[in-house]
């Protein structure tokens, strides 16, 4: 029986030398430790032994037995090392091949512009607000003191919704203004960039929708030095130092006193051209000091703050910053014009 175990770890070992795939391991595993096995065969006659043998048998079989799953685990390390050197030949991979260009975008000059002045006014302490772009006419118009009848509630003004005329498309980002002081009590500081529409003809310096970058300052004892100090610092910030503003008077139904913001043409300076259309000067933003009744429609005590409104067109911004004579390129997506940037 000694000699028999000694044949079958010799057989053993010879087949698992030649093992090369882990179903073959396992088909050697049953062939000589399974239940049916031929170490369970010698096993099964260890009853025919003598009490003095049967402890020797039985210890050289055990010692057997786990030399032979030794070699058993050790087969299935090699095949497993194998198995992965094999799939690393097949994967290698070549590093010296040049790779295939992946082509990069960039910034759309209006997306250039607005991340300037937001910059410039998260700077200065402004949070960003937004509001919705189908807006109720009683925030774009009354709650702004535009009451009932004035020429922009129009309908050849105005994108109505609604046959009632209480939902259009906002004309201004203005709306945005009673939205934070509704919901905000003082002191304010936000701006609010985003889309408006009017019912302009499509030309060189007009679009039926175009951009506003709306701000509000309310607080105690703002004035209108605040006002020309912000506008003038954000226009020196995206126009550099040398620039020049001018603030003339105007009317805004929200805003009083109201004026407009003009900055100086920088293809003549001033003398007039034709990117400035002979007026020397270039039209930015709207203004004012926000009008005691709008804050007083708001919650807000107007004797015991004050405020300052601008909504600058984004558009006009853009366009004189890279002095772009056409308000249409910057809507086409024309690849050969949006390159340039
Ligand atoms: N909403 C005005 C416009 O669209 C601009 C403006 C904003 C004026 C805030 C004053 C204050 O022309």
């Amino acid at each position: 029986m000694k000699e028999k175990l000694e044949q079958i770890k010799a057989e053993a070992i010879a087949a698992l030398n030649s093992v090369d795939l882990p179903a073959d391991l396992e088909n050697v595993r049953v062939r000589f430790l399974g239940k049916k096995g031929e170490m369970t065969a010698i096993l099964k006659q260890m009853g025919s032994l003598s009490p003095q043998e049967r402890p020797v048998i039985g210890q050289l079989a055990n010692q057997i037995r786990s030399e032979i799953e030794k070699q058993i685990s050790d087969t299935a390390a090699r095949l497993e090392e194998k198995h992965l050197e094999e799939r690393m030949k097949k994967e290698k991979l070549d590093v010296t091949i040049p790779g295939t260009p992946v082509a990069f975008g960039h910034k759309h000059p209006m997306s250039i512009l607005l991340d300037e002045a937001k910059d410039f006014f998260i700077g200065m302490g402004f949070t960003i607000a937004e509001g919705p772009e189908v807006e109720l006419s009683v925030y774009d118009f009354d709650k702004l003191n535009i009451p009932e009848g004035h020429t922009v509630r129009e309908w050849q003004d105005t994108f109505y919704i609604t046959e009632d005329e209480k939902i259009h498309l906002r004309c201004q980002t203005s709306p945005v203004q009673v939205r934070v002081m509704e919901k905000q009590k003082p002191p304010i500081r936000i701006i609010s960039p985003g889309r408006v529409y009017r019912k302009d003809e499509v030309d060189a310096t007009h679009s039926p929708m175009f951009h506003q970058i709306e701000g509000l300052v309310v607080d105690k004892g703002i004035t209108m030095g605040d006002l020309k100090g912000t506008i003038n610092a954000l226009i020196r910030y995206i126009y550099g130092e040398n620039s020049v503003t001018r603030f003339r008077p105007h009317h805004f139904p929200f805003t009083e006193p109201s004026c407009e913001v003009d900055v100086q043409c920088h293809v003549c300076g001033g003398k007039g051209c034709r990117v400035c259309k002979g007026e020397g000067w270039i039209e930015v933003l709207g203004a004012g000091m926000v009008h005691p009744r709008v804050l007083a429609g708001c919650g807000i005590d107007p004797n015991e703050y004050s405020g300052f409104a601008f909504g600058i067109g984004a558009e006009r911004l853009t366009m004189r910053r890279f002095g772009i004579t056409d308000m249409r390129l910057i809507f086409e997506n024309d690849m050969r014009f949006l390159q340039q940037f």
